[in-house]
């Protein structure tokens, strides 16, 4: 069985193919992505209605690059997936309404995938694939949730942000040193030149006893600093500036890794898989690594190019839901997006789950 995946919810256009072959782990055939980075960030953030006007553009050609990189035809493709939600509602749509079109023109089924599940599941295209089952931190530019999974389609979620996600106190606190949207990768880069312990900042919900985050008060903590440390904390070049990058960078990655080994370690659980574009950042892995080869946890990450949006992760969560048996792909052509939509709301049933303390 063949799937095409359509991601738009944000500012990425991603279009791939993935073959399904009985209970096989599914083959990426090809794929392929457009960023909108560029564009937004003479505005620094995205902005939604160009964000959906250039997924109109960008839709149709990845589709034809992504059949013709796998040598298929639109004939060939059995179900039509695209992102559901959550995310920008008319960005959603693009995505949405290109599946339905195709599948009403073509006479196959579609099938709406949640986008935190794509991430969740991503994972699942690398070569040293994880197995159920295990915790899974996500880490994107709007979310920061613990998750307890216990197979396709059975998450509990066990902690998350109650202010900004991690990826956020990364976007902001790299716009108060001036580096351009998204800053995430940016600030990375600049914090290897830094010293991590050069300023205090402080490690919100460390020693919370529960598994939720909070990095607002750190973004208000850098402001505090930067004001503190004057122009040099924008200068390009100057120590000051990779000095608060690395400070920064390491109370969010402190406080990432400290709850996902309390989340471990609480649930007696051996594997652990990190998603969303935070899941690229360097020091991240590094610490992220140490903390679980000490506790003698696997961790799994996706491959480098596929931790930010893309569509190989969504048509992969479809074919692994329609694989599992959780859902069947139907012939409803109706735009139907979700903007808000938790990720537990697929779980089929409730799993209460143990509080950590
Ligand atoms: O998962 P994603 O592509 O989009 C959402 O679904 O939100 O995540 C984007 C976020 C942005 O906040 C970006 O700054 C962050 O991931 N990011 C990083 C790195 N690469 C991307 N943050 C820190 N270090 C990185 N290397
Ligand atoms: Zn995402």
């Amino acid at each position: 069985m063949r799937i095409l995946g359509i991601e738009s919810s944000c500012d990425e256009t991603g279009v791939a193919l993935v073959e399904t072959t009985g209970s096989a782990m599914p083959r990426l055939l090809s794929h392929a992505l457009f960023s909108q980075i560029e564009m937004h960030q003479a505005y620094g953030g995205v902005v939604p209605e160009l964000a959906s006007r250039d997924h109109i553009r960008r839709v149709l050609p990845l589709t034809r690059q992504v059949l013709a990189e796998a040598g298929a035809t639109l004939a060939e493709i059995d179900v039509l997936a695209y992102t559901r939600g959550p995310g920008l509602a008319g960005a959603l749509l693009v995505g949405s309404g290109v599946a339905c079109a195709l599948a009403a023109a073509l006479g196959k089924p579609v099938l709406g995938v949640h986008h935190l599940e794509g991430h969740l599941l991503s994972p699942f295209l690398s070569a040293d694939p994880p197995e159920f089952p295990f915790i899974a931190l996500l880490v994107s530019g709007g979310h920061t949730q613990l998750m307890r999974v216990d197979g396709v389609g059975r998450y509990e979620l066990l902690g998350e942000t109650i202010d900004d996600a991690a990826g956020e106190a990364f976007d902001k606190s790299a716009k108060l040193m001036g580096l351009p949207y998204p800053g995430g990768p940016g600030l990375s880069r600049l914090a290897e030149q830094g010293n991590p312990a050069a300023y205090k900042l402080p490690r919100p919900l460390m020693h919370s006893g529960d598994l939720d985050f909070s990095f607002a008060g750190l973004k208000t903590a850098v402001l505090t600093q930067s004001q503190k440390i004057g122009p040099a904390a924008r200068t390009e070049g100057a120590p000051e500036r990779a000095d608060l990058a690395a400070s920064t960078q390491a109370a969010i990655v402190e406080v990432l890794v400290k709850k996902s080994t309390t989340a471990l370690k609480a649930f007696g659980m051996k594997r652990l898989v990190v998603a969303g574009g935070v899941g690229a950042n360097r020091e991240l892995r590094a610490q992220l690594n140490a903390a679980c080869a000490k506790a003698q946890v696997r961790v799994h990450y996706p491959e480098l190019h596929l931790c930010t949006d893309n569509g190989a992760m969504i048509a992969m969560a479809a074919a692994m839901r329609l694989q599992a048996g959780v859902q069947t792909a139907q012939a409803l052509y109706s735009f139907d997006v979700k903007p808000r939509w938790p990720l537990q709301e697929l779980s089929p049933v409730r799993v209460p789950c143990v509080s950590p303390v």
